[in-house]
């Protein structure tokens, strides 16, 4: 449990012992969770956007939620079985019970407080039987890689506006690196230039889907063409401005997505740009979901994550981390900020990462 007005503050407290179920719910233990900054800003906008509300807690205290996989360990609903798994949105705890009813393969937790809450969270994929590797790299994997993905086909709808240059700052993130990889996969596109802090410029130039990595100190002095559009992951004080003094009117379209260096003030203002927009991935995967299909659509996107997973993140290393006090500090390490953008944290309550 984080406190929600200060998320460095937490502690994980045992729960009731999981009673007799009612009628429709079903209880979850959760096996693997992926820890990212993505965490952290759900913890920051927990508020805003709504994700306290996915699995309350006591007053004052939120849960903050993680991707990963889950397996139905009592079972009243109809909808799933003892022993059947999960991949899905779950609280960062060791269990958690659910309202789960049918929809086409998948199952979606009905519970009344979720309701209105986006529909991409509800949603609950059945997973196959376990296989540590792909598990881990799906967990860290999945939600950003479709974020990535819908960024990518938005701005090339979009036509880039006529940007020569697209600037990813926060570019080590996982889901700044998925996109640009996205896009270097593209034959006709802009120039793409990764910012970033001056530790982690090595980093991002190796990766070898961005044309060039900034530090973000030098945006003043660097080597870019006009026009720009920014796609912001890091939310950093002073970005925008900067990026508005250096190209005035050619700094064309703010695309802001994540606030990854918000642990101060994030600049969330639309800055100088011509044009700017807040990009939520749910909103935009209902309104391709709407145009394409909603097989199509996961078959675009699943194909292009299949890819993605064979020619980068099968090398990653994963770093697990097992029961209530080693997740305590990868947690604060995240909000901190010292976890290393290679490969990613796996988490689980259990005292051993299960094999
Ligand atoms: N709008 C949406 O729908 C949507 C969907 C998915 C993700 N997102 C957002 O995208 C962002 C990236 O998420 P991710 O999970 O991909 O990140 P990640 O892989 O964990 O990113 C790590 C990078 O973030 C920066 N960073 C992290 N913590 C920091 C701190 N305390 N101080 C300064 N820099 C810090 C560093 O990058 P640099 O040194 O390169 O700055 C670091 O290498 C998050 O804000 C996430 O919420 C938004």
């Amino acid at each position: 449990m984080v406190r929600r007005d200060d998320w460095a503050e937490c502690e994980t407290r045992a729960g009731e012992p999981g009673g007799e179920l009612a009628p429709g719910e079903a209880r979850f233990r959760i096996e693997r969770l992926a820890l990212t900054s993505n965490n952290v800003t759900y913890a920051l906008i927990g508020e805003q956007i709504g994700y306290w509300r996915f699995f309350p807690a006591a007053d004052g205290w939120g849960r903050v939620p993680a991707w990963g996989y889950a397996e139905v360990v009592d079972s009243a609903a109809d909808a799933v079985e003892v022993g059947e798994r999960f991949y899905g949105f779950w609280p960062m705890s060791s269990e958690v019970t659910l309202e789960p009813v049918a929809r086409g393969r998948t199952v979606v937790d009905s519970a009344a407080h979720r309701r209105e809450l986006p529909g991409l969270y509800n949603t609950y994929l059945p997973a196959a039987a376990p296989d540590t590797e792909t598990e881990e790299l799906l967990s860290l994997v999945r939600p950003l890689f479709t974020t990535a993905w819908l960024l990518d086909d938005y701005l090339a709808l979009e036509g880039f506006r006529g940007a020569a240059t697209v600037l990813v700052s926060s570019a080590s993130s996982k889901t700044a690196a998925a996109m640009a990889w996205c896009l270097a996969q593209r034959s006709e596109r802009p120039h793409v230039v990764g910012l970033t802090s001056a530790g982690n410029k090595e980093y991002v130039a190796g990766l070898g889907t961005y044309d060039e990595a900034v530090a973000y100190d030098d945006i003043a002095s660097a080597d870019v063409a006009g026009p720009v559009v920014l796609v912001d992951f890091a939310g950093r004080p002073g970005l925008r401005t900067a990026i508005g003094d250096r190209f005035g009117p050619e700094f064309r379209w703010l695309i802001g997505v994540g606030i990854t260096h918000a642990a101060g003030a994030a600049e969330l203002s639309g800055g100088a740009a011509a044009e700017s927009e807040f990009f939520f991935a749910p909103t935009y995967l209902e309104r391709r979901t709407a145009e394409l299909g909603a097989a199509e659509l996961r078959g675009r996107i699943g194909a292009a994550e299949s890819a993605y997973v064979d020619a980068v993140a099968r090398s990653w290393p994963i770093q697990r981390v097992a029961g209530p006090d080693a997740v305590r500090q990868a947690w604060l390490d995240q909000v901190a900020g010292h976890a290393d953008p290679r490969g990613g944290v796996v988490l689980t309550f259990a005292q051993e990462p299960l094999e």
